[in-house]
Formats: C-alpha cells, structure tokens, sequence
C-alpha cells in the first residue's frame, strides 16, 4: 500500500489521525478517543486538524460494526491489521485476553508511546511492520495463542489493490486454519460502483486520496466482483449490515442511504472439500 518512508503530510499513515479527529469532532461518543487525540496533539499538532470531514458515520459505523462482532462471538484474540490511533484495544480490554496491533513502524511506535501514558497496565502487542511483507506476518504469529482470532482492518482494505488482498489472503488463511476465527473488514464506497458518480462523496474520496497518496480508493470494484474474488481466495463470504444506530448529529440523508446500503465482510476459510 505504502512504502515507510520520511513523514509528510501526504501520507497515509496520516489518515490515521484523520479518523480519531471524525470520531471526537464528529460527536461519536467513541470512548477514549478524546484522550488518544490529546496525546496526538501534543505529537503532531502540526498536521492535525480541528474539524471532522462532515462524515463522521462512516467510521462510527465500522467502529461498533467491528465491536459488536467481537463481542458477539466471544473471540478472545484480536489482529487488528492498520490499527493506526484507534481506541479499540482500550475500549475491548474486558472482552479479549491476547491483542495485537501492526501498524507501520512510526504509527506503530507512536501508537504504543500513547496507550502506555493513557492505560500503562493495558497488555497490547504493538507489531510495526508492512503487513505486505511476509517478516510482518512472523513476527504477529510467533504472538498468538490457541485461541480463535478475528483478524479485522478499518480503513484499510479499500486501500488494497487485488495483488495485496491475494497476499492477505493467504496469511490470514494460515492463521485461521490454525486457531479458528474469522476475518472482518467494513463495507466501503470503493466497493460500491453505483457511489461512484454521487459528487459529494466523490469529493470525499479525492480528499482522501490526496491525504494518502494512494489513488485505489477511486478503483471502485462492483460487490459481485470482490465477492468472487474472496471466495476464489478460499473465503466463505458472509454479510452483516451496518450498524445505523449512530450517535454522530452528521449522520444526515445521504449517510443513512449509504450506510443502508453497506454490509461488512464476514471471512471465514472454505474447508478442504471447499464448503
Ligand atoms: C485510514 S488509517 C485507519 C486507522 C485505524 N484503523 C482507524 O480506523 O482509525 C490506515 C492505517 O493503515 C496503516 N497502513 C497503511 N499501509 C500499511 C502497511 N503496508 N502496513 C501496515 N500498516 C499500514 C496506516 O499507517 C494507517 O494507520
């Protein structure tokens, strides 16, 4: 997706601030994201803005979509892939007993500084490598216990060109296979070709891809298409809808036809017969 490289403001490891300034400006009522935002503050005030993007639903709805299924299931083990500055860890610490962050090594490590002043009992596993690169997927497993994992991602997989969802595929599988789970990724706008044209929202994702310098957001791929996609990687493909019960005051019109739209991805390994 991206390659570590000086920081600037164009980054994508930058979206990372962006999403805990929509949860906390955006009204969301997400817990601790107001600390975590404090403390990036006083790390990069520089670049970080005061106003949300007006379209704080989205990761307010991937945020308890993501939450709800982990505390459904009752997993006990968590990946979270592209974690960035998200307060999930804090916020899930009753429900899980073995968590692991990755995240490139500045965000990684900056995240890690943040949550040991916020919470310095709280065990996490902070793994700061590119999750494209087979050294990241070592170092997370040589982590895990026996226990079943999700394995989920906000705001990443839209990122994702088909070559890296096909090398995720099967690190993620592996793991499965061995300790049970699934695999989680919200619906995006990328993954909605009828979004393409709405201009307002067009307008959302090219600020975006400016922010991340990664223009894959606006290669939109149809449901259909990405669906075979996963199941040729050896997915069964369930979907959730999202959750609209929202507490952001942005979630107008437009957000509540979106986010009806939306079902999350639910991933979980074909058996060997390929059921
Ligand atoms: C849009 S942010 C989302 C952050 C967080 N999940 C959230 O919802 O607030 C995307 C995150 O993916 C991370 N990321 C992007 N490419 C990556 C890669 N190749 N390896 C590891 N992390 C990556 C970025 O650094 C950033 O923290």
């Amino acid at each position: 997706m991206i390659k570590e490289k000086q920081e600037t403001k164009g980054d994508i490891r930058n979206t990372a601030y962006k999403t805990v300034v929509d949860m906390v400006f955006g009204k969301t009522g997400i817990p601790n994201a107001k600390k975590v935002l404090r403390e990036i503050y006083l790390m990069a005030k520089d670049f970080v803005g005061r106003k949300s993007t007006g379209k704080a639903y989205f990761v307010e709805s991937r945020y308890k979509g993501s939450e709800r299924l982990i505390q459904e299931k009752g997993i006990k083990q968590v990946i979270e892939l592209g974690a960035g500055f998200s307060p999930h860890a804090l916020n899930l610490q009753a429900n899980v007993e073995n968590y692991i962050e990755v995240d490139l090594p500045r965000n990684s490590q900056n995240k890690e500084r943040i949550i040991k002043k916020i919470a310095p009992d709280l065990k996490v596993y902070y793994v700061g490598g590119d999750i494209f690169k087979e050294d990241t997927w070592k170092s997370i497993e040589s982590k895990l216990i026996g226990t079943p994992t999700t394995i989920f991602g906000e705001g990443f997989m839209q990122y994702t060109d088909p070559e890296q969802r096909a090398f995720l595929a099967v690190q993620i599988k592996r793991i499965l296979n061995r300790t049970g789970g699934l695999w989680f990724f919200e619906d995006s706008l990328t993954f909605h070709t009828e979004f393409a044209q709405n201009q307002e929202i067009r307008a959302m994702s090219e600020m975006m891809v400016q922010k991340s310098g990664n223009s894959q957001l606006l290669q939109h791929i149809s449901q259909k298409s990405l669906e075979n996609e996963l199941r040729n990687y050896g997915f069964k493909v369930e979907r959730i809808p999202a959750p609209t019960d929202l507490e952001t005051p942005e979630l107008d019109e437009l957000g509540k036809r979106t986010l009806k739209q939306f079902k999350h991805w639910v991933l979980t390994p074909k058996e060997k017969n390929g059921n």
